[in-house]
């Protein structure tokens, strides 16, 4: 049956050749003719999607004075594909406004233009690009233009633009565009080196690279409303009256018959990294003096992605639907032992380093197979009446805006603000305000409490899209250096998630509250624990007290162990108590602390749960340094301000980092920097004796940044010295032995399964400082204790 319709086809095709392209033309003055090229042209999106908005581009155009040509290329040859490709252009329906005789007359001219090819080899885009140029020839119409719009895998796109840039640049004078979807890349350098790649072949400025959120009605209108209710929001738009921000994309779908693809990607790169960053960014970002001016609407936003905070893993909750592991195993052919850690869930917080934002928590979150498929962006404001008696009157409610891009219990796209804000303007002719609504609720809120306005004619992203590429519009595209702004600031997340363990859901309503989150300061966690099952048996039944901490004689020092959790709490209980001590003796507590990732979960302890802790009369001090800028990430003192000092109200007077960089050089010995801190302890520490040092030991033995080999007791009388490390950065300044074993106390800290054999080895070896540093640890007058988790003593 198909090859009568082939038949047809190749009858309109040759029709379509012997009437000419230009004849809706006529009449008007010629302004040239545009070819449009989809690649993957009989793929899902193409069908979707592409082909419905280049007829709309094309109803709308028909009588502009441009005349079109259509082709949809794939690998597959022309009998195949053909009939699929007719099928297809035969479902596309007209925009409203036109009539059912205009409809009908534009469908039917559409058809006739459009027309497959297969698009594989070299030769192929020789003969399409041959074929373009002798039919404007014949026609005798001169080019305005071709449009590639590139609807295949990413892996795809270098060759494919070669073969462009080879064969089927178009005739002096006009314009390439070709359109490149998303992914590009999966992470900073594989779309770094996309870029480059795509950059040999094409120039910046003819690139689209599409996020079809952008074209989201109410997306793009997010800019134009924050500027037209510039007079409301320029007030409210900040921390002080901004709760927190929330930018949701739930769905309901699953991820079959697309697994190949997302196993790779997972829910971060697939909506995270690209839609929603991208709402973020028209949320936060500077409203630029023009809008429609592509260089400033970039320039503010990557002023957003550089104010980002960096994100670790605790900055995440991650999920995956129960059933994908199966349909994984199914799809790619993987055995009954595959198992997958792709999220297909994720909740993400994002913190903005701007004077503006700061403390504003973001929340980014997305995931499959929900229970509702809903899409928005929520700015909750802080609500600071308080309502003695009529909770229900308006002003006792959340105060919110709502950008709402459709779906959910309202079904259609809007821009709400709840009635206790303000009434907002307009942005244009071609939105309208709803006064009469069905009774539904959005976000908390009967929507007889919210302003509401919508579009007063719905259009479909793409569509929208794709207009904007014909007219050359670039604000709507993510540009490069967009793009890899990005990618640099997903990556260290995605690579820091590599390897963990999302929370299974059932999907559906049977989620329930299982992936609810809660916001800790920086961080994420699900609001409901999963349940833990420990064993005690190997404990040797003591009692419960004694079995959550135990005491016990660690080479021949005290030794405090526990479960990682309980472990913490009594090491930060025991710091707050010399803390207390030491403050009430003498005024103020010196305490030097390490690096590392051991104290992480103790700073976490302090900032969250010690707020009597004394820390207006505490000074900090450095028990080592790496040789690096402290504003880096693997800076000792980067780690201790994000996790400890920035929580914490303490004089900045009393922090002390170690001086490692001086004259714009990092670890200089001429510039002093050693002697300089060892100065500043001598002055400002009584009998240059800490009252706490905290300590780590490494898998190798190593304390503080004192290494085997490093001829400890080569170093005299001083208290601080600059110091190899066998690791990157090798360089590092580090307290030594000597100052150490000055203090009053003296805690090591050991955690985890990885350092019990380290634990084992440690208690049988002798004192040997220049082989094990840490066996040099023997405070001359102060206590020395082990606190060592029952992971790192037990394995
Ligand atoms: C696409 C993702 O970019 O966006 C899909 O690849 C996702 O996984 C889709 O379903 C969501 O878009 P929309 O327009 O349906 O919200």
């Amino acid at each position: 049956m198909w090859k009568g319709v082939w038949a047809a086809l190749l009858l309109l095709a040759t029709v379509c050749v012997q009437r000419g392209y230009a004849k809706e033309a006529k009449g008007t003055q010629s302004l040239g003719h545009v070819s449009v090229v989809i690649v993957g042209g009989t793929g899902d999106l193409a069908k979707k999607y592409l082909w419905q908005g280049f007829f709309q581009l094309y109803a709308n155009q028909v009588s502009s004075g441009y005349s079109f040509s259509f082709y949809g290329g794939s690998l597959l040859p022309n009998d195949k594909a053909t009939p699929i490709l007719f099928e297809v252009l035969k479902g596309v329906v007209c925009p409203r406004e036109l009539s059912v005789e205009r409809c009908a007359l534009v469908r039917e001219q559409f058809l006739r233009l459009a027309e497959y090819r297969q698009l594989k080899t070299s030769e192929d885009y020789q003969a399409l690009g041959k074929h373009l140029t002798e039919q404007l020839t014949q026609e005798g119409i001169v080019e305005a233009g071709r449009l590639f719009y590139l609807s295949v895998p990413a892996f795809a796109y270098a060759d494919i633009a070669e073969k462009i840039n080879n064969s089927c640049r178009p005739t002096d004078g006009a314009w390439l565009r070709v359109v490149l979807e998303k992914p590009f890349g999966h992470d900073f350098s594989s779309a770094q080196l996309l870029s480059t790649q795509l950059g040999t072949s094409l120039k910046d400025n003819e690139m689209y690279r599409i996020d079809h959120y952008l074209g989201k009605q109410v997306v793009s209108k997010i800019l134009p409303f924050r500027r037209e209710n510039s007079k409301h929001l320029d007030l409210i738009w900040n921390k002080h009256h901004i709760e927190r921000v929330e930018i949701v994309l739930k769905e309901t779908l699953d991820a079959k018959g697309r697994i190949p693809f997302y196993e790779r990607y997972g829910v971060i790169r697939d909506v995270i990294q690209n839609h929603l960053t991208e709402v973020m960014t028209l949320l936060t970002m500077e409203l630029p003096s023009n809008l429609s001016n592509t260089k400033e609407v970039l320039k503010n936003k990557l002023k957003i992605f550089s104010a980002l905070q960096h994100l670790d893993r605790n900055c995440a909750a991650i999920g995956q639907y129960q059933a994908y592991n199966a349909e994984v195993q199914e799809e790619l052919s993987k055995t009954k032992e595959h198992f997958s850690l792709t999220p297909t869930f994720a909740g993400i917080i994002v913190h903005i380093d701007l004077a503006q934002y700061e403390g504003m928590p973001v929340i980014l979150t997305s995931g499959k197979m929900l229970d509702e498929r809903v899409g928005y962006a929520r700015i909750l404001f802080k609500n600071d009446i308080f309502c003695i008696q009529s909770h229900s009157s308006v002003h006792c409610k959340p105060k919110q805006i709502v950008f709402y891009f459709g779906h959910g219990t309202l079904q259609y796209p809007a821009i709400l603000v709840s009635k206790n804000l303000f009434k907002p303007d307009l942005m244009d002719t071609e939105w309208k305000e709803v006064t009469e609504h069905k009774d539904v609720s959005v976000l908390g809120l009967p929507i007889s409490d919210y302003y509401v306005l919508t579009p007063t004619v719905e259009r479909e992203a793409y569509a929208e899209l794709i207009s904007h590429i014909f007219q050359g519009r670039k604000d709507s595209f993510i540009s490069a250096e967009n793009l890899l702004a990005s990618w640099s600031f997903w990556t260290p997340l995605l690579q820091s998630l590599d390897n963990t363990f999302p929370r299974l859901y059932p999907g559906g309503a049977d989620n329930g509250n299982m992936l609810d989150f809660k916001l800790l300061g920086r961080e994420v966690t699900f609001a409901n624990e999963a349940v833990v099952m420990v064993t005690q048996d190997h404990m040797g039944g003591s009692g419960t007290e004694s079995f959550q901490v135990m005491q016990g004689k660690y080479r021949s020092a005290d030794m405090v162990s526990a479960w990682p959790e309980e472990l913490i709490v009594r090491l930060a209980a025991d710091l707050q108590a010399a803390a207390e001590n030491a403050v009430r003796e003498g005024g103020c507590f010196h305490l030097a602390l390490s690096g590392g990732s051991s104290p992480l979960a103790l700073f976490q302890r302090l900032a969250r749960h010690h707020y009597s802790f004394p820390w207006r009369d505490t000074h900090v001090w450095m028990v080592d340094e790496r040789c690096v800028p402290l504003t880096e990430l693997d800076s000792n003192f980067r780690t201790l301000h994000d996790h400890l000092l920035q929580h914490v109200k303490m004089s900045y007077f009393n922090i002390h980092p170690m001086p490692v960089q001086m004259n714009q050089r990092l670890c200089v010995e001429e510039d002093s920097g050693a002697l300089l801190y060892e100065r500043d302890i001598t002055q400002l520490v009584n009998a240059s004796s800490f009252h706490f040092v905290l300590l780590g030991v490494g898998y190798d033995g190593h304390t503080a940044s004192l290494f085997p080999g490093s001829k400890l007791d080569a170093r005299g009388n001083s208290l601080v010295a600059f110091t190899e490390s066998p690791a990157k950065p090798h360089q590092r300044m580090s307290l030594t032995l000597k100052a150490i074993n000055q203090a009053q106390k003296v805690g090591v800290l050991v955690m985890g399964k990885s350092k019990h054999e380290l634990v084992t080895q440690l208690s049988r070896v002798k004192d040997n400082p220049n082989n094990w540093p840490i066996t040099g640890i023997r405070p001359t007058s102060g206590r020395l204790v082990w606190y060592i988790d029952y992971d790192a003593l037990l394995g």
